[in-house]
């Protein structure tokens, strides 16, 4: 190869990786899963062992030292038979270490433990989840991370279509319950069971529109066409031979108003929760 070549390959290769790295990061929509909780009561490992080693008890079974408790979640394509193993096709997130043993956001509110996890593609609204909860233990390894000891894992396969609405869910495993809540939200503009479908209100040259739940566009007062480009003219004006450019109307406009989380129906779910175990 001679050098202008070698030169426009590695131009070509840098125009590529500014390409995948700035422009196609903008995600349509994020899985969010919200731990409420674990109760871990004597402080072990799946295994049985104490998160605290040595292995040492009080006279009720409940290990001396404490638990220093994190999440991860690995959310992949939905899977019947779900692998352990493998990559988390939709990504991967954890938490730093939340808690001891046992915590609940229903003793304490303010405790938000949230693993959100962004996608750029179509959500396929069926999803497979795989929620670790795991030791941190405070000895490091040569390579510099510390080691990680599973307390619980649960999986769980699922279908859930984009929305403000929580899911809540539980686990009850050998060491210990975990109970949490899941949904999907698309991303501002985007719309749709897949969070694929794009509508940006504007009011330029381009388009004079809002758009409603659906993501359709709606035209402002005084506007039509199929991108709300073409001003509707004064009553009486010609529609061939008649002319305006801007609408004769002098039309207000409303204001979008976002879903509004409802606390009620969280404390609900909690108390749904609490007696459900
Ligand atoms: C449980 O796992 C820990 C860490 O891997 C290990 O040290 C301990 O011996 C195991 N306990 C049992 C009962 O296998
Ligand atoms: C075990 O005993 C300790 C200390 O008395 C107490 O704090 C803990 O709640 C007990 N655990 C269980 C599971 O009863
Ligand atoms: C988790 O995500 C990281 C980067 O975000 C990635 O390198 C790693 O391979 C993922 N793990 C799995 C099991 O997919
Ligand atoms: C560090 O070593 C541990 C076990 O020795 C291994 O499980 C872990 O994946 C390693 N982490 C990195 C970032 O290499």
């Amino acid at each position: 190869m001679d050098l202008p070549k070698i030169k426009m390959h590695l131009l070509l290769g840098i125009a590529a990786w500014v390409l995948c790295t700035n422009m196609w990061v903008s995600a349509t929509g994020s899985f969010e899963l919200e731990v409420l909780g674990i109760q871990n009561t004597r402080g072990e490992l799946s295994n049985g062992s104490c998160c605290a080693l040595p292995d040492i008890r009080l006279d009720n079974g409940t290990c001396v030292g404490q638990c220093r408790t994190f999440f991860r979640l690995c959310l992949k394509e939905y899977q019947t038979e779900v692998s352990d193993t493998g990559p988390c096709t939709f990504g991967n997130v954890s938490t730093p270490v939340v808690g001891g043993n046992s915590f609940s956001m229903h003793a304490n509110p303010h405790h938000h433990v949230v693993l959100k996890l962004p996608f750029t593609f179509r959500w396929t609204k069926t999803f497979t989840l795989l929620l670790d909860a795991i030791h941190q233990d405070q000895s490091l390894v040569p390579n510099g991370t510390h080691l990680e000891r599973v307390i619980e894992r649960h999986v769980f396969s699922g279908v859930q279509i984009p929305g403000m609405e929580w899911k809540i869910k539980g686990h009850r495993g050998r060491a210990a319950r975990i109970s949490y809540r899941y949904r999907v939200l698309c991303s501002p503009h985007y719309y749709d069971y897949t969070c694929a479908k794009f509508c940006r209100p504007r009011d330029d040259r381009f388009g004079h529109y809002k758009c409603d739940e659906q993501g359709d566009k709606v035209c402002l007062e005084g506007w039509q066409g199929p991108n709300c480009e073409t001003a509707v003219c004064k009553l009486g004006c010609h529609p061939e031979h008649g002319f305006c450019t801007v609408p004769d109307y002098n039309g207000q406009r409303e204001d979008d108003s976002e879903g509004v989380f409802d606390s009620h129906k969280l404390k609900e779910q909690m108390l749904y929760w609490e007696n459900g175990f």
